[in-house]
């Protein structure tokens, strides 16, 4: 750890890193000459992380981590430097199915993708704010722009995040500290895979890491994409209501 620590390689920390766009990132990361401490709750899947990057292997540190426990995290933030770039990726998905309703769903989101957000930036900022520097990057979803069916209990906590991203900006730039939002479209990881309905624009986990890592540093402040069907949904939230209601109401009508 203090090898790692001392390698002269900006530090990125990522949460919710062993599958998915994190596990994406964590590779873009390495290619990029980061050194990164990759955070989830499953080692087996982060040792697969180490074994797939063996190249890399003294620029990369797992820990086995839950967000929503914040001792973990500030233990872990405890042994490390201030971050240069902490992306905050850990989520779940679980749709609404409204015959099955459950107030449990509800908070199993929100602990983990939008309270979990925030414990994680609790454990690092601190050192970010005394080292007056360094960017945070948050992981929204486009279902956080509009209301979207059997996205109720999931939408709302990326909602949110995206509210705390656009608040949290202006009490960060006084201490030099960036922060972006990322809204991806769909992603074929996992998470999506409980979907039954055809996911326009669809694209692989490798494809949004590279596109995230590329809008890093520019000066926009939402990373979305892909671009055809981030622009189409943009436009749905300048609709009016009823119009946008009926296109999305019409438009997955035959999805089960
Ligand atoms: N896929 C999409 O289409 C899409 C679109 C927009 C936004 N997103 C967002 O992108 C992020 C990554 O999603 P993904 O699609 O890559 O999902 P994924 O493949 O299911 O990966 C989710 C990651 O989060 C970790 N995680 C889950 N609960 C955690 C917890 N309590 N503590 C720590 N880590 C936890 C998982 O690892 P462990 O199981 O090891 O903990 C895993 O590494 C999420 O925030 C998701 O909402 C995804």
């Amino acid at each position: 750890m203090k090898k790692l620590m001392h390698n002269k390689k900006k530090t990125a920390v990522i949460t919710g890193a062993s599958e998915g766009i994190g596990a994406a990132l964590v590779n873009e990361l390495l290619q990029s000459n980061y050194k990164v401490i990759a955070l989830s709750r499953n080692l087996k899947k982060l040792s697969k992380l180490k074994s797939f990057n063996s190249k890399y292997k003294n620029d990369l540190i797992v820990f086995s981590v839950d967000v929503t426990n914040s001792s973990q995290l500030l233990s872990v933030a405890k042994e490390i430097n201030s971050p240069d770039l902490l992306i905050l990726n850990a989520g779940i998905y679980e749709p609404v199915i409204i015959e099955n309703f459950s107030v449990k769903t509800f908070i199993k989101q929100s602990e983990i993708n939008y309270l979990g957000v925030i414990k994680s930036f609790d454990a690092f900022i601190k050192k970010m704010l005394l080292s007056n520097s360094g960017t945070v990057l948050i992981m929204s979803s486009i279902a956080g722009w509009i209301g979207l069916p059997k996205a109720s209990a999931y939408a709302p906590t990326k909602s949110a995040l995206k509210l705390f991203a656009q608040s949290i900006r202006y009490d960060l730039a006084k201490y030099n500290i960036t922060v972006k939002l990322c809204s991806p479209g769909f992603v074929n990881t996992k998470a999506v895979k409980v979907n039954d309905f055809r996911m326009p624009g669809l694209i692989e986990p490798n494809v949004a890491a590279k596109i995230i890592l590329k809008n890093i540093n520019s000066k926009k402040f939402e990373i979305t994409f892909p671009w055809f069907f981030s622009t189409v949904m943009k436009f749905l939230t300048y609709l009016p209501d009823n119009l946008s209601y009926k296109f999305i109401k019409y438009v997955t009508l035959n999805e089960k």
